[in-house]
């Protein structure tokens, strides 16, 4: 039974999926320091509780780029979203739009944009990652404005992938992975008949596209080593800035002299992000980076904040430390696995009663009421 968002979705998620799916979603970089301190060090942030103030009445909706959200939540990129449930990316997409929260398309999507635009009413929010093949990122590029996406988020902390070595030991890279990932996903009969038979084609569907054949699960990791580009730099992002008629959103920025950079040139916003852990492990959480980055650009562009939030009260304490939204990764992807759609809007539901809670007992009746003071101080 589901009672708690933040822990019951990633048990059920790991009973449910075959074990290369599920280390692929829940692992992180090396010795994973950086995952578990993202999730460590956010949980330490104390709320400071006020009381007998009348708070009958809480306003969770904000804006950002001009777009109306009912809670200061997006859905963040995560690939191979097709994998973890039936085409995946339209039922997350269609939970969020149903909650009036903003989905993000990963670049490495199993459906591809055109399938998931149509089923939507809201505009879709599209991520790019920076690849050595300029034409595909154009490509991309086209079809993702021509689909309507509004806000394009540029994700820069995956000049080269982190290697994650429990991919190598769960058979999603590594020696005999195509026999073990088929063994496993017979031995997951539910799941090998929701995604494993029915949610076919499971290639890149925008990858796929573009080069006129299927790009499949198993040259993924293969792909993603081969194509993701070490030597960019901000001018070669000058093109994609003039090229999309949107927002565009800077994701990966862990330091506040980046964010800075991120300003000068011209970035509409950045998403504070160590990748959930899954890069350079030994980095500092977001947490503990937020605050300088917000002191730093706060009142130049919108700060969202990612990585080990796992409940209501963790939006609260990313706003309290200076974001303007969070984006959710495994926390939305646990509940997708789980349930498909209907588990995410379960889930945005009971983060949206934990965030009341919080707001409630911090007396703070608007997002814009949500600052540093809502925290203890430490001494
Ligand atoms: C990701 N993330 C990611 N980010 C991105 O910009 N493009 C992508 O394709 C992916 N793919 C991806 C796959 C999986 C399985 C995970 C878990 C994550 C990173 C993601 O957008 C986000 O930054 C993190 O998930 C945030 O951390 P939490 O919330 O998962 O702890």
């Amino acid at each position: 039974m589901i009672i708690s968002a933040s822990t019951d979705y990633r048990l059920a998620a790991k009973k449910r999926l075959p074990p290369f799916l599920f280390h692929y979603i829940d692992g992180g970089a090396y010795a994973e320091h950086t995952l578990r301190r993202n999730v460590d060090d956010l949980a330490k942030v104390a709320l400071r509780q006020r009381v007998l103030k009348d708070m009958s009445t809480l306003d969770l909706r904000t804006e950002l780029f001009n777009e109306k959200l009912n809670m200061p939540v997006v859905l963040a990129p995560v690939g191979l979203t097709g994998m973890y449930a039936r085409r995946g990316e339209v039922q997350a997409a269609q939970a969020a739009d149903q909650f009036g929260i903003p989905f993000t398309m990963s670049s490495v999507s199993v459906c591809p944009i055109e399938e998931v635009t149509p089923a939507i009413q809201r505009p879709m929010w599209f991520q790019l990652y920076v690849l050595k093949d300029r034409g595909f990122m154009k490509n991309v590029l086209e079809r993702a404005q021509a689909a309507g996406c509004s806000t394009l988020v540029f994700t820069v902390d995956m000049p080269i992938p982190g290697a994650r070595y429990r991919d190598a030991h769960s058979g999603m890279s590594g020696p005999n992975a195509a026999f073990r990932r088929y063994l496993q996903a017979i031995t997951h009969p539910r799941w090998a008949w929701d995604v494993g038979l029915h949610g076919k084609p499971h290639d890149l569907g925008n990858v796929s596209h573009y080069f006129g054949e299927p790009i499949k699960l198993q040259d993924y990791m293969g792909w993603l080593g081969n194509n993701f580009d070490p030597s960019i730099s901000w001018k070669d992002l000058e093109w994609i800035r003039d090229f999309w008629q949107g927002p565009m959103v800077i994701k990966g920025i862990l330091d506040a002299e980046d964010a800075k950079d991120a300003v000068r040139f011209g970035a509409d916003g950045i998403v504070v992000s160590n990748h959930g852990g899954r890069q350079l492990d030994g980095v500092l959480s977001t947490t503990r980076a937020l605050p300088a980055i917000a002191d730093a650009v706060k009142s130049d562009l919108k700060i969202l904040v990612d990585s080990g939030i796992r409940n209501g009260l963790d939006i609260v304490r990313m706003l309290a430390l200076g974001a303007d939204a969070v984006m959710l990764g495994r926390a939305y992807i646990y509940a997708l696995a789980t349930s498909g759609g209907a588990g995410v809007s379960h889930l945005l539901h009971l983060l949206e009663k934990e965030m009341r809670v919080a707001m409630t007992l911090t007396a703070t009746r608007r997002i814009a009421d949500i600052t540093t003071d809502c925290l203890v101080k430490d001494k």
